[in-house]
């Protein structure tokens, strides 16, 4: 299975970033080799309730649904902040147990990517050397946070 490929694909859509069993859905995110690690990165705003969990938080752990599954489900965890709502609860849905000392998982996913935070920094989005997606992603400032997590174990569901 190509799942770096199917991840990418998938992103356009939505994956589950899972931290203490809280779903927020991403958009953004991209495998590298950085300090000779492979890794997955991820960003993530800090008005997001996922922001606060990650600041005492040293792992998190991506789950990709399967390509086109799931579409009610990552609608609600890119809505509804934690802070007011059981996303797991509210949906019926379930977690798996993390297999490689991450987080646990969103089940019903196609695969887990369980992460290790090696790095994370505040974005200085005036830095951005492009004005139209300044004013695009942060007329209202609330910038990202990129946490590069290096990858523990990516683990397949049953189906
Ligand atoms: C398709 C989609 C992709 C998203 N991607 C991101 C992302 O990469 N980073 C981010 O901070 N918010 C992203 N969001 C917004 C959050 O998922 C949303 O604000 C969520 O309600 C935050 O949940 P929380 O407060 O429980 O952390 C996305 C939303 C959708 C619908």
């Amino acid at each position: 299975m190509d799942w770096m490929k199917e991840t990418d694909d998938q992103l356009r859509r939505g994956a589950f970033l899972m931290v203490e069993g809280n779903p927020m859905t991403i958009g953004w995110g991209q495998f590298g080799i950085i300090w000779n690690k492979q890794t997955f990165s991820v960003y993530v705003r800090e008005s997001r309730y996922t922001h606060e969990l990650l600041s005492h938080t040293t792992t998190f752990t991506v789950s990709v649904p399967k390509n086109g599954t799931l579409q009610k489900e990552l609608a609600f965890c890119g809505t509804k902040s934690g802070r007011d709502v059981d996303k797991v609860s509210a949906l019926h849905a379930s977690l798996m147990p993390a297999r490689f000392g991450g987080q646990d998982g969103f089940s019903g996913c196609r695969f887990h990517i369980e992460c290790r935070i090696l790095f994370r920094t505040d974005l200085d989005e005036h830095l951005l050397e492009n004005e139209s997606l300044l004013s695009r992603y942060y007329a209202e400032g609330d910038s990202h946070t990129m946490y590069i997590g290096e990858i523990l174990g990516v683990w397949e569901e049953a189906e």
